[in-house]
């Protein structure tokens, strides 16, 4: 057995799901530890292995040397990096992979990489088989934070984003802070966006934390492990109060109806827009529009926005590069991506900073006549 000791930095988030619980370990060096911690969690002595061309160079070796060592036998798929692997076509490519490792019940499938491995291997590893043990090695701030935990699988279709999926949650998750380093600065940046959104939600003094600790944070060391375990802890705890989305999970998407409004009007560009800019601007945006709406002082979207400009994220509709359709385009955007009740719409709205709260009453009115205000 692989006799590598944690390091006491390590930190550790257990989610208590019941029959579905799982432990989030986050720290440096758990590639190499990887293989241990499966084979003391899951029966199963096989592993089929999926992960993307950026990165595969650089990590699929170690995960696979990792796993032999504690005599589990794996084979690997790499897919095409980007958005559009989250399609039918590689679903069935990654079926037919773990099919071919022979891969059974108590065996695992694991993903390596960012939120697209992530989404279109768990889902793949929740219809085989009626659902296989699924290991999340997420590799990116932003699934390291929010994508790797809570269960949602899923592909994208014609219709729109995540349309087609599974609610199939992983029997471990393996953060290893060690690999951020190799993160772009831009998605290291758009995975912090999902950070300080935890803060926004509900945890005040995590957002105050972070106003005076992000540099720590994006250089590494144990405030960015902290970070990351914060977020894990924050998203656990909504997920068990609401693992299915039926209340208060939806807080979760504060932010979002803008970004994903703002996501479509650059057509999922991700040269003009990754998902989580979209985030940051379009929680800009929540907070003015909850000043506008009288629920919280301007101020706070003044904190909001100083912030997330500090760390170098967009903050205005301005900062995307290109045009951006009207505020009408926007708004049937948002109205599509939304069930729009006689006019009006649910949103995640604040009465200031970690004070947010679900709306189902919000005007469309109101939503576009700010939008034109912001975006005339
Ligand atoms: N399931 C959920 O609950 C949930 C939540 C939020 C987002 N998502 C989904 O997550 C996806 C976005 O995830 P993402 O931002 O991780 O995107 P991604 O998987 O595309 O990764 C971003 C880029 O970083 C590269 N990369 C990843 N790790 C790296 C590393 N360590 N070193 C160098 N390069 C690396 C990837 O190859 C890719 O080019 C979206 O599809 C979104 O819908 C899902
Ligand atoms: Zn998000």
């Amino acid at each position: 057995m692989n006799a590598i000791t944690p390091s006491s930095a390590e930190r550790l988030v257990r989610v208590p799901l019941g029959e579905r619980a799982y432990d989030i370990l986050i720290g440096p060096g758990l590639i190499a530890r990887a293989g241990a911690e499966i084979a003391t969690r899951l029966k199963g002595r096989r592993a089929a292995v999926i992960t993307d061309e950026n990165v595969a160079p650089r990590y699929l070796d170690a995960l696979t040397a990792s796993l032999e060592a504690a005599g589990i036998q794996s084979s690997s798929l790499v897919l095409p990096a980007g958005e559009k692997t989250k399609s039918f076509e590689h679903l069935i490519e990654v079926c037919d992979a773990v099919l071919t490792a022979r891969v059974e019940r108590n065996d695992a499938v694991i993903a390596l990489g960012g939120g697209v491995i992530g989404d279109l291997t768990g889902f793949a590893a929740g219809i085989v088989r009626r659902g296989v043990r699924f290991v999340q090695v997420p590799t990116s701030l932003l699934s390291q934070v929010d994508s790797s935990v809570g269960g949602k699988t899923g592909i994208n279709t014609r219709h729109g984003k995540n349309l087609v999926g599974v609610f199939h949650q992983p029997d471990l998750v393996l953060a290893d802070s060690d690999v951020l380093n190799t993160l772009s600065e831009r998605e290291f940046r758009a995975g912090y966006a999902e950070v300080a959104k935890y803060g926004l939600i509900d945890k005040p003094d995590f957002f105050a934390w972070l106003e005076s600790n992000w540099k720590d944070v994006f250089s590494g060391g144990p405030a960015r492990i902290e970070a990351i375990a914060a977020s894990c802890q924050a998203k656990s705890d909504v997920v068990v109060a609401d693992e299915r989305e039926n209340g208060p999970r939806a807080l979760l998407n504060l932010g979002h109806t803008f970004g994903h409004a703002l996501e479509a009007a650059t057509a999922y560009d991700s040269r003009r827009l990754v998902h989580g800019e979209g985030v940051s601007i379009g929680m800009v945006l929540a907070h003015e529009f909850s000043a506008r709406l009288n629920l919280a002082s301007p101020d706070d979207a003044k904190r909001v926005e100083t912030h997330l400009k500090t760390v170098g994220l967009p903050t205005r509709m301005g900062d995307i590069p290109g045009e951006l359709p009207p505020a009408e385009v926007l708004m049937d955007a948002i109205a599509q991506d939304k069930k729009v009740k006689s006019g009006k719409l649910t949103f995640i709205l604040t009465h200031g900073i970690g004070q947010s709260f679900v709306a189902d009453d919000v005007p469309s009115s109101e939503v576009l006549s700010f939008l034109k205000e912001k975006h005339p």
